[in-house]
C-alpha cells in the first residue's frame, strides 16, 4: 500500500487522498489506537451515538466501531479501537496512508439528545470513546453534564481531557487506585445519587457487566438510564439477526433498533451469554491464523 507520509497527512493532501485512507494514527493507551479516516459521506451525516462497520481487506471480518468525532470540512471520521482479537489487530497493522477496504455508516439510531437537565455520563475503558460524542452533544444542548470515567488503571484511561472539557463536573475511577477514586464508576455514581445530585438521566457505556451494575444502581431511584449495547454484529442492517437482544421482553436488533436502549429493560444475562458464543473460535483465530491481507505467510516463517 502506498505510504502518503510518515506523519499526519496535511489538509491539502487529504483533499486528494483516496476514500478510507488513514490520515492520522496514534496510540492513546496500551492496545488502544485512535485513527482518522477519510469518509466524507459518513462525516456529513454522522450523529452522536452512531457507529460504522468496516472491513480491513477482502477476507476480513466486519468490525463495528463507534463514530467518535467527524469533521465535515475535511471529510474525516475518528475511530478508537482496542485490539482485543484477530480483526482489531489486523486493523492495528494499518498505518497512515493505508486504506481500509470499506466502511459502512453511519449506522444505528442517533442518541436522543435533548434538554434532560442534569445528566450523568458514566463510562468505562474503551466505552469512553462511545460516551464522548454523547457527552459533548448533551453539553452543547445545555444539559449539566457530570462525567464519571473509569478504567482498570491510569494507563488505560482514554479521552480524559476531552471528556473533562465537555463536563461540568468530572470524576475519575481506577480499579487499582492509580488515579482518582479507587474502585468502580458505579461506586461514584451511587455516592453522587446519595448526595442528592438529582440526576434527570444517566448514560452508561462500557463493558456489559458495568452497564448492568449501573442499571441496578439507578433502578431503585427510578432514574432514566440509557445504555449503548455492543452485541456481536455482522451486517449492521437488521437482516442477519446476530445482534439480537431482549429489551422489555421483546426481541430487538441492536444495529437498527439501537444501539441505545432503556437500561432497566435490557436482559443483560442474555447479552453477556451471547457475547461468549464464539470465544473458542476467537481464541483459535488469534492463535492459529497467520494470515495477513488474505495471503498465508506461514511458509515465509
Ligand atoms: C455498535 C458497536 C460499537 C462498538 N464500538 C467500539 C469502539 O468504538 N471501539 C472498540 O474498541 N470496540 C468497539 N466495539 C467492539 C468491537 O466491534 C469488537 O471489539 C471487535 O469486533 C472485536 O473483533 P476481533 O476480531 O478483534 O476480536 P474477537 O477475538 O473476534 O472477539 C473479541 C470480543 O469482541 C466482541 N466481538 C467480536 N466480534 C464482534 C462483532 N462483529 N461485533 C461486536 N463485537 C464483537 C466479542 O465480545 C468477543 O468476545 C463496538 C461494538 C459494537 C456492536
Ligand atoms: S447485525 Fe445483523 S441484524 Fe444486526
Amino acid at each position: 500500500m502506498q505510504k502518503l507520509q510518515q506523519q499526519t497527512i496535511q489538509t491539502t493532501e487529504i483533499a486528494t487522498a483516496k476514500t478510507h485512507t488513514i490520515t492520522d494514527k496514534k496510540q492513546i493507551a496500551p492496545q488502544i489506537t485512535q485513527i482518522d479516516v477519510i469518509a466524507p459521506d459518513i462525516a456529513t451525516k454522522a450523529k452522536a451515538g452512531q457507529f460504522a462497520i468496516l472491513k480491513v481487506h477482502e477476507n476480513s471480518e466486519r468490525i463495528p466501531l463507534t463514530l467518535v468525532t467527524w469533521n465535515n470540512k475535511n471529510g474525516t471520521i475518528t475511530l478508537i479501537f482496542q485490539e482485543v482479537g484477530f480483526s482489531t489487530k489486523e486493523l492495528g497493522k494499518l498505518n497512515i496512508g493505508d486504506a481500509i477496504l470499506n466502511i459502512a455508516g453511519p449506522l444505528g439510531k442517533p442518541s436522543e439528545i435533548k434538554g434532560y437537565g442534569k445528566v450523568a455520563v458514566v463510562c468505562g475503558g474503551v466505552g469512553t470513546a462511545a460516551a464522548y460524542p454523547i457527552a459533548k452533544a448533551l453539553k452543547e444542548t445545555g444539559n449539566t453534564v457530570i462525567s464519571v470515567v473509569g478504567a482498570r488503571n491510569q494507563e488505560l484511561l482514554v479521552l480524559e481531557p476531552e471528556m473533562q472539557a465537555v463536563s461540568n463536573e468530572f470524576y475519575i475511577t481506577t480499579d487499582d487506585g492509580s488515579k482518582g477514586h479507587k474502585g468502580f464508576v458505579s461506586d461514584v455514581l451511587k455516592t453522587l445519587i446519595d448526595k442528592n445530585y438529582g440526576f434527570d438521566a444517566v448514560y452508561a457505556i462500557g463493558p456489559p457487566i458495568m452497564m448492568k451494575v449501573i442499571a441496578d444502581v439507578t433502578r431503585p431511584y427510578k432514574i432514566k438510564t440509557i445504555v449503548s449495547l455492543n452485541p456481536i454484529m455482522v451486517d449492521g442492517m437488521g437482516m442477519c439477526g446476530a445482534c439480537r437482544v431482549t429489551v422489555g421482553g421483546q426481541t430487538k436488533f441492536a444495529c437498527v433498533d439501537g444501539p441505545e436502549f432503556d437500561a432497566h429493560q435490557v436482559d443483560f444475562k442474555e447479552l453477556i451469554q451471547r457475547l461468549k458464543s464464539y470465544v473458542t473460535e476467537e481464541k483459535s483465530a488469534l492463535q492459529t491464523h497467520r494470515h495477513e491481507g488474505g495471503k498465508c505467510r506461514c511458509q515465509n516463517q
